[in-house]
């Protein structure tokens, strides 16, 4: 898997030479996107990627709707009608859910091809785009069917951030503070200062730290069987909390509910591996900057529980969590007792 970050070349002047190369020279290429990323994004990419030019595209719904079983079944008759062949090229342009689908669409096709992730949100860039998660939703289940499928090339430009609504970047600036936070970077300090001050910037060398911490801990586990676990930091609490939310009528994005939940996870972590208050305080001053904090009743609490009691990555009956001991020192898979949960959650 090559990545190619922001620098003072254009990714997407790189992305063209390399597809110009003799690894693509029988290749056809196939753009997957939305109606965001038609509208958007596809003129700038196929202006400085000239091997594009004559792709073909397959539109998707947009967001979730698009990680059905249907959609992938519709994409692959596509590509059949269209004779797509083992050296076909999927070109992903678009969020997680574009990379998720057209990933999985990729690994099963022909029993493999290649594809390639152009990312156009801060999540994409920052996390999902990379690590080779493919995954469909299915019977309203989110990611319940996946492959590992690692992408040939990752091309990650943040000029395509431009196009999206300032609202849209909080989600990709939780991730980027988690992965800050586990790795112990030196650049989790200006990110936090960076959002707590007047005119919030993401400049693109810290998109790039960010995707490149990702991807060395994808390359230490990709079949995500041990230490890419710690990726996992704030999401038990934050999936059950993105469920409530749901249940309750007032969804949060998974991003934001994540965002949250590492709140929680942090105050869990002082308390249980000694980790320094003062983190887990700052931490709660920047994510309530980004979105507001909610204040949990007990009965609340109860119902997050019974969500937490349902996630994949629980073990002989115990809820399990990342925690961290200190920035950079995440422990994995640990037993947490429920009522330490609950305080958690009120006390957020
Ligand atoms: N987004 C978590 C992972 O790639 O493992």
């Amino acid at each position: 898997m090559k990545i190619i970050l922001p620098s003072s070349t254009a990714p997407l002047r790189r992305l063209s030479r390399m597809l110009k190369g003799k690894a693509y020279s029988e290749a056809r290429f196939f753009i997957i996107l939305d109606e965001n990323t038609y509208q958007h994004c596809l003129a700038p990419l196929v202006a400085q990627v000239e091997p594009l030019q004559m792709s073909e595209l397959i539109e998707v719904p947009a967001g979730e709707a698009g990680k059905e079983p249907a959609i992938a079944a519709q994409v692959w008759e596509s590509l059949c009608e269209s004779g797509a062949d083992r050296h076909s090229v999927i070109v992903n342009l678009g969020g997680g859910c574009v990379s998720d689908l057209g990933g999985f669409v990729a690994a099963a096709f022909k029993r493999g091809v290649r594809h390639i992730n152009i990312p156009t949100t801060l999540v994409g860039m920052a996390d999902a785009a990379i690590g080779g998660k493919t995954a469909l939703n299915i019977g309203g289940f989110k990611n319940q069917a996946g492959f590992f499928h690692q992408p040939d090339i990752v091309c990650i430009d943040p000029e395509f951030l431009q196009t999206l609504p300032p609202d849209e970047l909080t989600d990709g600036v939780f991730e980027m503070l988690k992965t800050f936070l586990i790795a112990g970077s030196d650049l989790y300090g200006p990110l936090c200062d960076s959002m707590l001050g007047v005119n919030p910037t993401l400049p693109p060398d810290m998109i790039a730290a960010c995707a490149e911490i990702k991807n060395a801990v994808v390359k230490a586990d990709p079949y995500d069987l041990g230490t890419r676990h710690i990726l996992n930091f704030g999401h038990t609490f934050g999936h059950a909390i993105e469920a409530f939310s749901l249940q309750q009528g007032t969804p949060l994005s998974h991003g934001r509910a994540v965002g949250i939940g590492m709140a929680a996870a942090l105050a869990l972590s002082v308390g249980k591996l000694g980790l320094n208050a003062a983190i887990a305080e700052r931490y709660r001053e920047v994510a309530a900057r980004l979105t507001p904090m909610p204040h949990y009743s007990l009965a609340d609490s109860e119902n997050i529980l019974r969500f937490m009691r349902q996630d994949k990555k629980n073990a002989a009956g115990e809820i399990r969590c990342v925690l961290l001991k200190e920035p950079g020192a995440p422990v994995i898979d640990l037993a947490i007792d429920e009522n330490e949960i609950r305080q958690a959650l009120l006390r957020l």
